[in-house]
């Protein structure tokens, strides 16, 4: 989704090209740079890229392409061009196709203000309205602002910049230049990321705190804080415009596993990393000493009801947390989607516990849900991969899954790591409900097992075949009983996320009730068995699709004396307790070379973003 940098101080522009391009794993389907040197268009070869550069008789500039940044890079590299001031950003298209006219930076009629925005502005319709006689080229709701900052402006820029955004509804953050002060970037930010730093002689803007570089002096930006960044220096505001002071942020850390290695692509580098991720998930919560530091136990012994929160596959994660602590603890959990949680009429009940699953922690419907939910009154906890995200700043408390970044944007080891985190949950309220402590340290050893399982465990031959064996189907279906159909739900969002093939997961039980109708002599089925409680049933269900041409690929630890599928993958001994844990493997790996196979790029899934920070 859509990321912002910007730098004050030597070689702007090179810097905030290498800047976004830190965030173009959040997944963006155009790009821009806006930056100031007087010079720029007597000195260079514009003509070639008339529809690309915009140049301003007062030193601003704008280049813009469309799709990838190396073809933004390319513009920019062929023309050099130098300044001292520069905000880049990756646009994911909400309001407009991709397209030059509509990637960012945003300009106002004489270019006195250039603007990029993360967010959306809702009321930008009305807004436009009162902007009589200015003309839009664009068709997002971005331009509006940098209009509204010329049109209202008052000769005072901070008063011009915060009266323009008290009229601003929905979610910003904005890094905006202003011409005559080409030494300063201008922000603004309310409910999107943004963080601000400065050293001796820099001043950087990012988006995502996990992509800015280090810097002596680094800040998360509260929401109505208007920040003045300049190289050296950084004056914050809020929306009176008084100078408040910020404490600097120290939780600062920089991720270092963004290197492919022997890897082909992301994806198949962080399948690989699950049992490494999952055992260092693990070892930070694997005594009762360690996870209590982060999730007291009275809160664990105030908890009644547990609400689970997430979407995508965080979403599935939860339906795992779900049956887990079911199961082993008897705890009534309900699993919810944020974007519908938000619109639902929620009975809150006393004493429920919400847990929010987040691998990027900056996923824009499931931190309202957060807001929703202390509203309500209950307690908050955050399952993230990304410390200090703006998750982490609205709950109460907080358990990190240790997975590494995650860079290709359909989600795998994060997945393995939130249910790992789950299991652990789960041995903890039981540990407290039954005053054993020395549950965790069991529970936890039992996981590295299973990490260790899953790494021996050589799957890559099976799946390539069964890759190769479905890639040209038009749609394809999974199913499953209870937590086997929660399993499906995630590997049928794999599936169609990075090959583009409709897939749909089903109940096993339930596609009777008018699915099987679809299925005929070439619809490859997945069936998922990991229950020995389940066995008949499923069993039941899967022949019934055979019967009617479907070609069934079973993937079971049970014994099947039935020879009528397509396919049979026998999974290894495992408690099938854990099963679910090494069973997505196949799944992510399945998906995975169905996608390289046509061709497709498994980390940059057709419009997806790995950080879907609007609503
Ligand atoms: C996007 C991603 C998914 C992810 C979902 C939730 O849709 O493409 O892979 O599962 O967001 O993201 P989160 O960061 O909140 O887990």
């Amino acid at each position: 989704m859509c990321g912002i940098y910007g730098i004050v101080g030597d070689k702007a522009v090179e810097k905030t090209l290498q800047g976004i391009k830190k965030l173009e794993y959040r997944g963006y389907d155009s790009a821009g740079i806006s930056f100031f040197n007087y010079e720029f268009k007597l000195s260079t070869d514009i003509p070639k890229y008339l529809k690309n550069i915009s140049c301003f008789k007062n030193g601003l500039n704008i280049i813009r392409e469309e799709g990838d940044i190396s073809k933004l890079e390319k513009i920019i590299n062929s023309l050099k061009p130098k300044s001292k001031l520069a905000i880049g950003h990756t646009r994911w298209a909400t309001h407009g196709k991709p397209s030059i006219a509509n990637s960012h930076p945003h300009h106002s009629e004489n270019g006195d203000w250039v603007v990029v925005h993360n967010g959306i502005i809702e009321n930008y319709i009305e807004l436009k309205q009162e902007l009589k006689g200015l003309k839009f080229y664009s068709e997002t709701d971005s331009e509006i602002v940098a209009k509204m900052l010329s049109y209202n402006f008052d000769g005072d820029v901070l008063n011009t910049i915060k009266n323009v955004c008290s009229r601003l509804n929905g979610s910003y953050a904005l890094a905006i230049l202003y011409a005559k002060n080409p030494n300063k970037i201008y922000v603004a930010k309310s409910n999107s990321p943004c963080v601000v730093g400065y050293s001796k002689d820099i001043g950087i803007v990012c988006s995502d705190i996990s992509s800015i570089e280090k810097i002596e002096n680094l800040y998360v930006l509260p929401n109505q804080t208007i920040a003045e960044v300049s190289a050296g220096n950084i004056n914050f505001f809020d929306y009176n415009l008084n100078k408040i002071e910020l404490s600097k942020f120290s939780g600062f850390t920089i991720d270092s596993s963004e290197e492919l290695g022997k890897y082909s692509h992301f994806m198949l580098k962080e399948i690989n990393e699950i049992p490494t991720a999952i055992e260092k998930t693990v070892v930070d919560y694997n005594t009762i000493e360690k996870i209590r530091k982060s999730l007291p136990k009275k809160v664990i012994k105030n908890t009644k009801e547990i609400l689970i929160i997430g979407c995508g596959t965080a979403y599935h994660a939860g339906l795992m947390g779900k049956r887990l602590l079911e199961e082993v603890c008897g705890i009534k959990t309900d699993v919810d989607i944020a974007s519908e949680f938000r619109y639902k009429n929620y009975v809150p009940h006393k004493n429920t516990l919400a847990i929010f699953v987040s691998q990027s922690g900056e996923t824009a419907d499931t931190i309202k849900a957060v807001k929703l939910c202390k509203a309500y009154g209950l307690t908050t906890v955050a399952i993230t991969n990304v410390k200090n995200s703006s998750i982490c700043f609205e709950v109460d408390y907080c358990l990190y899954t240790n997975a590494g970044k995650e860079v290709a944007v359909a989600s795998t080891k994060a997945y393995n790591c939130q249910v790992a985190m789950f299991y652990l949950m789960a041995a903890y309220f039981k540990a407290v409900s039954i005053d054993q402590d020395n549950l965790i340290f069991e529970e936890a050893k039992q996981l590295v097992d299973v990490a260790k399982q899953i790494k021996s465990n050589k799957i890559n031959n099976i799946c390539m075949d069964i890759a190769r064996e479905i890639k040209d189907s038009k749609s394809l279906y999974m199913i499953g009983r209870t937590v086997d159909y929660y399993l499906s739900l995630e590997a049928s969002l794999k599936l169609k996320e990075i090959s583009y093939i409709h897939s749909e997961a089903y109940p096993a039980g339930e596609l009777k009730h008018g699915t099987i109708s679809l299925i005929d002599n070439d619809t490859f089925v997945f069936a998922f068995l990991t229950q020995k409680h389940l066995k008949d049933k499923t069993i039941n269900n899967a022949v019934e699709v055979a019967s009617r041409g479907g070609k069934v690929i079973l993937f079971t630890n049970q014994k099947i004396e039935n020879t009528n599928f397509y396919k049979i993958v026998n999974l290894p001994k495992l408690s099938e307790f854990y099963m679910p844990l090494l069973l997505v493997t196949y799944t992510q790996l399945i998906a995975y070379y169905t996608s390289v196979y046509l061709g497709n790029n498994p980390d940059k899934p057709r419009s997806l973003a790995k950080s879907v920070t609007v609503e």
